[in-house]
């Protein structure tokens, strides 16, 4: 029994060991930025109504609610609010003309930019230009669209955790075609319901947490790491084996990077022998590899102990 409770233990230590985030690097919360999150950061706020001279407290806007710790995780976390918004916020109430405010667009920043020229933003421009999104509705389909201007951070490049960055990337997809609000927002057609035109695929949940809607919607390119140009749902990805091949659209976008990565850190070898089958990387757990690893090691040591007691005892 005390074998047992022990080997529980240690599997548990290894487990917690392993799943251990690494802390994300602390930015300083800018002073100016806490004036705005006092009254943008939760369902209520407070002034002093100079008319009744006393302090009044109202509902926020649920859009204009930011999440201050999704703001320090993020791509722009060492921004300042009126980097991008106008000065004139930090007076309330607010002007009402800061509604018509023009705000800069990623290229604004990051075109000819040295420093993340990585990511290719024009190339990722042009072929978004390309989209269904861009091409219907050229105006009011911006990058800000799905990169929330105050929560988004690069997943696919950076995240070790492949199931993650897959749940991340379809939230974007889903934060419209699963919101009629937000959908409104950019066309007033009746939004399709994306599990009914789903229908024809088996096994739709399992799909949907471990295939991103680029693999199928998005026309892959060599020369970005994601797929931008999503394509009008006829030239979509329907036949199972297109997908669920080994040289496949998967391993094209998703995998390439990372097949890349694990090449340089491991060898070729590794990168190869790790690539798997079924619905590529996404049925692969890391700890599970890790944990039969060690109920491996476990086994051994105790066949050897084993062998060892008996050949004492011998
Ligand atoms: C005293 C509370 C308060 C403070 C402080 C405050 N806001 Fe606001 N803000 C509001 C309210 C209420 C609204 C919605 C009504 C409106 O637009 O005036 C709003 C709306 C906004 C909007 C949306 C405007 C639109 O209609 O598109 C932006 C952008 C904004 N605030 C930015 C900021 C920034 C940046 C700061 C900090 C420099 C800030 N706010 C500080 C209360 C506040
Ligand atoms: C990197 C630039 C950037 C920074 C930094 C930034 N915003 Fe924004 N913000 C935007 C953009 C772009 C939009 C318009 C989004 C859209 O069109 O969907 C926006 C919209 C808003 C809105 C209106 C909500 C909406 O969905 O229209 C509020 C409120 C707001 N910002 C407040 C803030 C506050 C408060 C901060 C600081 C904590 C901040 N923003 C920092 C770019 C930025
Ligand atoms: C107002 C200028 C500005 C705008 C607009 C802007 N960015 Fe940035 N962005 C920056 C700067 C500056 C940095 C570097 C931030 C830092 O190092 O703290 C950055 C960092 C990033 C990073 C992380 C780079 C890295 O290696 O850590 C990504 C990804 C990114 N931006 C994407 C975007 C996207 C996508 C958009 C549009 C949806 C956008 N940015 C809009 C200025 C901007
Ligand atoms: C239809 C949704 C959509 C639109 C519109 C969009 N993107 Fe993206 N973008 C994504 C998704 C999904 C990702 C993957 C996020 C992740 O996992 O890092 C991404 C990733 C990126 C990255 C990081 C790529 C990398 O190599 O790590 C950049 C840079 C970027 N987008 C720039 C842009 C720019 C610039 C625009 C506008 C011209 C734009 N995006 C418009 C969905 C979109
Ligand atoms: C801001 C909201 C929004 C986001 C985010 C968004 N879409 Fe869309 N999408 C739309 C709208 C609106 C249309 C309809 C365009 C039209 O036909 O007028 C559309 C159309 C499409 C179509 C074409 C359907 C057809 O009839 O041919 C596909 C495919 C699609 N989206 C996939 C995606 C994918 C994949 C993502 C994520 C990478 C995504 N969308 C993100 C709003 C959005
Ligand atoms: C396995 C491939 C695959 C995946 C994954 C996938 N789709 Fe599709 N999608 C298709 C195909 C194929 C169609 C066209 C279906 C038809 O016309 O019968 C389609 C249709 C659509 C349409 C058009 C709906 C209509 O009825 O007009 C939208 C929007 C869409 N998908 C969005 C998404 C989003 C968002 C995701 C991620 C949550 C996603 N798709 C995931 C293959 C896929």
């Amino acid at each position: 029994m005390k074998k047992y409770s022990l080997l529980v233990l240690l599997l548990a230590m290894s487990l917690l060991i392993f799943s251990q985030e690494e802390a994300d690097d602390a930015v300083p919360r800018s002073e100016e930025n806490s004036k705005c999150f006092a009254c943008h950061g939760g369902p209520t706020y407070t002034f002093s109504n100079d008319m009744l001279e006393r302090k009044v407290t109202k509902l926020m806007n649920p859009y204009f609610i930011i999440d201050s710790v999704l703001y320090y995780e993020q791509n722009h976390k060492s921004f300042e609010c009126i980097d991008c918004h106008s000065w004139d916020y930090t007076s309330f109430p607010h002007n009402n003309e800061l509604q018509m405010e023009q705000l800069p667009g990623c290229l604004d920043c990051h075109e000819g930019d040295d420093a993340t020229a990585q990511y290719k933003f024009e190339q990722i421009n042009d072929e978004f230009h390309e989209s269904v999104h861009s091409t219907k509705h050229s105006e009011e389909f911006t990058c800000w669209m799905c990169h929330n201007p105050h929560s988004y951070k690069i997943n696919a490049r950076n995240n070790d955790n492949i199931l993650e960055t897959i749940v991340y990337d379809n939230n974007i997809c889903l934060s419209c075609h699963a919101d009629v609000n937000k959908y409104n927002l950019i066309s007033d057609k009746e939004k399709p319901n994306v599990i009914d035109s789903h229908d024809w695929l088996p096994n739709q949940i399992a799909h949907f947490s471990r295939v991103r809607c680029i693999e199928c919607h998005a026309h892959v390119s060599d020369d970005v790491l994601v797929a931008h140009q999503v394509q009008p749902k006829k030239d979509a990805v329907k036949l199972c084996a297109e997908c669920n091949s080994r040289n496949s659209d998967l391993l094209a976008s998703l995998y390439k990077f990372r097949a890349k990565e694990n090449r340089s850190k491991f060898g070729f070898l590794n990168a190869a022998t790790l690539s798997d089958g079924y619905i590529i990387g996404a049925n692969r757990n890391v700890y599970l590899n890790y944990l039969s690893g060690i109920i491996f090691g476990l086994v051994m040591l105790l066949v050897i102990i084993h062998a060892v007691l008996r050949s004492i005892s011998k």
